[in-house]
């Protein structure tokens, strides 16, 4: 495989959008799938399908197998010291609220402080907006600059010894920025706060040493790592996974069962509730597969080149601002463009076949920060050349064209 012609492993790219070829530019929204993980869910529901964790007979335990594999190599794709480290979940966002659930209800009582980052989308600050609706918890923002960075001095200003956990993102999916995670991570270490980081950005473009983090719980989507949809991985170290209580209850999750007391299963059980995704878990292993074989540093230094390029284009173009400037970026252009709404250029570059999103991308406190109710947002994936970004750009001209700006 070579990630220069990788299009044709994705069968999405084989037809017409509006008569034009997609160019594809949502993935941080959600990626497509290539060939191998589509075929393995064809192939599990034809051929191996049962539910896991229950049933003796002979496909519910093939099945079962098959699922605790791919705890395995995503236990050894993250680097984490122990398979039941890793809890399967239904988004990065059940992930999130699993923490803040389980985590806020046993450790947070009215007047600690969570600290969060302006940059966060909102599957990283509703959740913990429950606990201070609940508890009385005080939320606590680390502000963004004009490049869109955070600097680690931010969050040390803030550190009470009320605070109780710091969750921030690892990328920005509105300015791409790369968090200094483990200074933060270091920090928080430092003065005993667990940390969250919001991987949902992180996971499929930077490589992840979870034990090098060093940080307590790592939540991620598999959707938007060319793996299926409706899962999502939490990553919770070893020491919360027998302090924390389950997030949801429900068959799988409990031990013993009795009218007037209940127990509990071991993690990663305990917090595995109802009947799982098993055919997006088993064909998840593949997408990872994927990735490795194509080695994410190659997918880390092509995604790279083609924003290099993205940017350096569009900054040409008078018309357009980007979003933020921060040193360290991954993947992500958003911009912004004078007397045309973000929500018009979407609907001018569909027709040319180009797939972006418009709006505030789930991250409304940054664009009320920026002061913009919306933007546009071209995001990259292991799929995109810079020929995609020629159509881009052409597309803005369009635009231009067309609002006569
Ligand atoms: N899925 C959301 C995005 O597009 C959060 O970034």
């Amino acid at each position: 495989m070579n990630i220069k012609n990788i299009k044709s492993e994705f069968p999405i790219f084989k037809q017409k959008i509006n008569g034009k070829n997609l160019i594809y530019l949502d993935s941080a929204n959600s990626s497509q799938k290539p060939k191998t993980v589509i075929n393995e869910i064809s192939s599990f529901y034809e051929t191996e399908f049962s539910n896991v964790g229950r049933s003796v007979h002979t496909l519910a335990v093939k099945a079962t197998n098959r699922f605790e594999e791919t705890r395995d190599v995503v236990r050894s794709y993250i680097n984490a010291k122990h398979r039941e480290e890793i809890i399967f979940t239904k988004g990065a966002t059940e992930a999130i609220n699993l923490v803040a659930h389980s985590y806020g209800e046993k450790f947070i009582k009215s007047g600690d402080e969570i600290i969060l980052t302006e940059l966060e989308h909102h599957s990283n600050y509703v959740p913990w907006h429950y606990l201070r609706e609940k508890k009385g918890a005080v939320i606590k923002f680390a502000p963004v600059d004009i490049n869109g960075e955070i600097n680690v001095d931010e969050f040390k200003k803030l550190i009470t010894n009320k605070t109780k956990i710091i969750a921030f993102t690892h990328i920005s999916n509105v300015t791409g920025t790369i968090m200094p995670v483990k200074k933060i991570t270091d920090l928080a270490k430092s003065k005993n706060i667990p940390v969250l980081i919001d991987g949902t950005q992180g996971a499929q473009h930077l490589s992840i040493d979870i034990q090098d983090l060093d940080c307590d719980f790592y939540a991620f989507s598999c959707h938007k790592m060319y793996g299926p949809n409706g899962l999502g991985i939490l990553y919770v170290k070893k020491k919360w996974i027998d302090e924390l209580p389950p997030y949801q209850g429900g068959g799988g999750m409990i031990s013993e069962v009795k009218k007037d007391n209940i127990t509990y299963a071991d993690s990663p059980t305990k917090f595995e509730a109802g009947t799982m995704q098993t055919a997006e878990v088993v064909a998840f292993a593949k997408s990872i597969k994927f990735l490795k074989d194509l080695g994410i540093k190659n997918i880390e230094n092509h995604e790279s080149d083609v924003l290099e390029y993205g940017l350096e284009q569009l900054r040409k173009n008078n018309s357009v601002k980007i979003i933020g400037n921060p040193k360290e970026r991954a993947s992500i252009i958003s911009f912004t463009m004078k007397g045309i709404h973000p929500h018009d250029i979407a609907t001018i570059l569909d027709d040319e076949g180009v797939a972006i999103r418009a709006g505030h991308h789930c991250c409304q406190i940054l664009h009320d920060k920026l002061g913009i109710p919306a933007s546009a947002r071209a995001s990259i994936g292991l799929y995109n050349n810079k020929e995609d970004i020629d159509v881009l750009c052409e597309a803005i001209n369009k635009c231009k064209k067309v609002f006569e700006v």
